[in-house]
C-alpha cells in the first residue's frame, strides 16, 4: 500500500515514456477497460491545454483486459516521433499488475508525477477537458487550495444520469457532508479536481475506494475549497466500474475519516474562541435539557405498566442512567464532536462523566443547603444552584471528559 507521496517511482510498476523536462502540471488519469476512450481523451486534452503549463499526463492502467495501457504506450510513441515543434506535454503510463483499488492508483501517479501541480480526472469524459484551463488557472492563483469542478453548485450540469444514481449520488454526498462537517463543500466526491503537490506533503492516505478528494479534505485541515461549475456527462463508451465493493468501500471511509477527526468546517475554522464555547455551552445545555425528558419518559414507561411496572424507585434509577447515558452519547457525537470510539476509552470516558455529573448533583445540593440556611428562598437558592451545578458540569466534562481546553 502506497502511504506516503514521493517523486521516485517504486519498483513494483513499470513506467512506459519520456521524462524530458520537469513539468509543472501533472494530469493523472487512471484507468481501467477505457480503450475506447483514452486515445481520444489525450487529443481533446492536448486541443484544450493550449500552452497552459509544461504537461506531464500520466495514464494510470491496472493492466486492463481491453489493453488501454498498451494503447496508450503505442500512441506515445507515435506522438514522440510526430512531436512538433514547442510540444508542450508529455505522456507516460503506469502499468500495474492488477486492478486492486482507484485510490491506490491514483496515488501511485502522484507518486510518479514531476508536476508540482496535479491534476485527476476520469478517462470516459465524464470530466470534460474543456474545463482544464479553468481549474488550472485557478489552482495558479491560489496556491493553497483544492479547486474542485463541482456538480452541485450553480451552472453546473449533470447529463445522462439515471433518477437512481442522482438519487444515490445526492444521498451519499449528504450523507458524507453531514458527518464530516462538511457542510460548505458542496461536491467533496468529485473525481476531478487539482492541487499543489506540496498540499498533501505529510498525508497519510488509508481509506479505499473512490473518495480520494474526501479523504484530502478530512486530513489538510489548512486546504481551501474553491468550487468551480461545469457540465458532467455520464459516459457513452465502455462501462462504470463501480460495483458493491465500491459502496462497501465508501462506507467504511466515511467512518474511518469520521473516527478521524472532524474536518474542519471551513467556517467554523476561523471561528472565534468565544462563539465555539459558547456554541458547545449551548449544545451542551440543551442535550441537558433532553436529559430531563429522556429521565421522565422513561421512568413512567418503566413504572406505569406501558414498558413494564416496576417499583417507582426502580423505575426512577433506570430513568437516571438512560438519562446520563444518553446525554453521555449526545456530547459527545454532538456538542464535542468526539471521535473516538475505542472501547477502552468509551468506558473511561463515560466514568469520567458519570464521576463529573455526581459531583455536580453535590455541588447542587450543598449549595442548596448553604443559601437556604443563610435565609436566601429555596426558589431563587435552587435556580442559583442549578446555575452553579450546569456549569460545573460543563467546563469539567469539557476539560476532563473530553480533554478541550476550557475557552474555545
Ligand atoms: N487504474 C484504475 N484502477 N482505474 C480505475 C479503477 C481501478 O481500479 N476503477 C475505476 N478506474 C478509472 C476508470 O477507468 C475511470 O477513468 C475512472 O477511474 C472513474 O471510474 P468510473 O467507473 O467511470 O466511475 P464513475 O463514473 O462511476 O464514478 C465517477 O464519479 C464519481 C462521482 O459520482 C468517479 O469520478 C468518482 O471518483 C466519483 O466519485
Ligand atoms: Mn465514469
Amino acid at each position: 500500500m502506497i502511504n506516503t507521496i514521493n517523486v521516485l517511482p517504486p519498483n513494483s510498476v513499470r513506467l512506459f515514456g519520456p521524462k524530458t523536462a520537469i513539468p509543472h502540471l501533472s494530469i493523472i488519469i487512471p484507468t481501467y477497460n477505457e480503450a475506447g476512450n483514452i486515445i481520444k481523451l489525450l487529443e481533446s486534452i492536448k486541443t484544450n491545454i493550449g500552452n497552459l503549463a509544461l504537461t506531464e499526463i500520466i495514464v494510470v492502467d491496472d493492466n486492463s483486459p481491453d489493453g488501454t495501457g498498451n494503447l496508450v504506450d503505442d500512441y506515445i510513441k507515435k506522438f514522440n516521433n510526430s512531436r512538433s515543434k514547442g510540444n508542450i506535454i508529455q505522456i507516460r503510463t503506469i502499468h500495474r499488475k492488477q486492478k486492486e483499488d482507484l485510490i491506490q492508483a491514483i496515488l501511485q501517479g502522484i507518486e510518479c508525477s514531476l508536476g508540482e501541480q496535479i491534476l485527476i480526472m476520469d478517462a470516459d469524459f465524464s470530466h470534460p477537458p474543456e474545463t482544464i484551463p479553468k481549474i488550472i488557472e485557478n489552482l495558479q492563483k491560489n496556491d493553497k487550495c483544492v479547486i474542485v469542478a463541482s456538480r452541485y453548485i450553480k451552472g453546473s450540469v449533470i447529463k445522462g444520469w439515471t433518477l437512481k444514481r442522482r438519487i444515490l449520488s445526492l444521498g451519499a454526498n449528504s450523507l458524507a457532508r453531514v458527518s464530516l462537517d462538511m457542510g460548505n463543500i458542496k461536491d467533496p466526491m468529485s473525481g476531478f479536481f487539482a492541487f499543489h503537490k506540496k498540499s498533501i506533503e505529510n498525508i497519510n492516505f488509508d481509506t479505499k475506494g473512490y473518495k480520494i478528494l474526501l479523504e484530502l479534505l478530512v486530513k489538510c485541515k489548512k486546504i481551501k475549497v474553491i468550487e468551480i461549475p461545469y457540465v458532467f456527462t455520464d459516459r457513452i463508451t465502455g462501462q462504470s466500474k463501480m460495483d458493491y465493493i465500491t459502496t462497501i468501500n465508501y462506507v467504511q471511509s466515511l467512518w474511518k475519516l469520521y473516527r478521524y477527526g472532524k474536518k474542519a468546517n471551513l467556517n467554523s475554522l476561523d471561528e472565534k474562541n468565544s462563539i465555539k464555547f459558547l456554541s458547545k455551552a449551548g449544545r451542551f445545555f440543551t442535550v441537558g435539557a433532553s436529559g430531563l425528558l429522556v429521565n421522565y419518559l422513561v421512568s413512567i414507561l418503566l413504572s406505569s405498566g406501558l414498558l413494564a411496572k416496576l417499583w417507582y424507585m426502580e423505575s426512577t434509577l433506570i430513568g437516571i442512567v438512560a438519562s446520563i447515558t444518553s446525554n453521555f452519547v449526545l456530547n459527545k457525537l454532538w456538542t464535542f464532536g468526539d471521535r473516538d470510539f475505542s472501547p477502552k476509552h468509551l468506558v473511561k470516558q463515560y466514568l469520567l462523566f458519570l464521576i463529573i455529573c455526581s459531583f455536580g448533583a453535590s455541588i447542587q445540593l450543598g449549595f442548596v443547603y448553604i443559601l437556604v440556611e443563610s435565609n436566601i428562598p429555596y426558589e431563587i437558592a435552587l435556580l442559583l444552584a442549578v446555575v452553579v451545578a450546569s456549569v460545573s458540569n460543563f467546563i469539567l466534562n469539557k476539560k476532563i471528559t473530553f480533554r478541550e481546553n476550557i475557552w474555545g
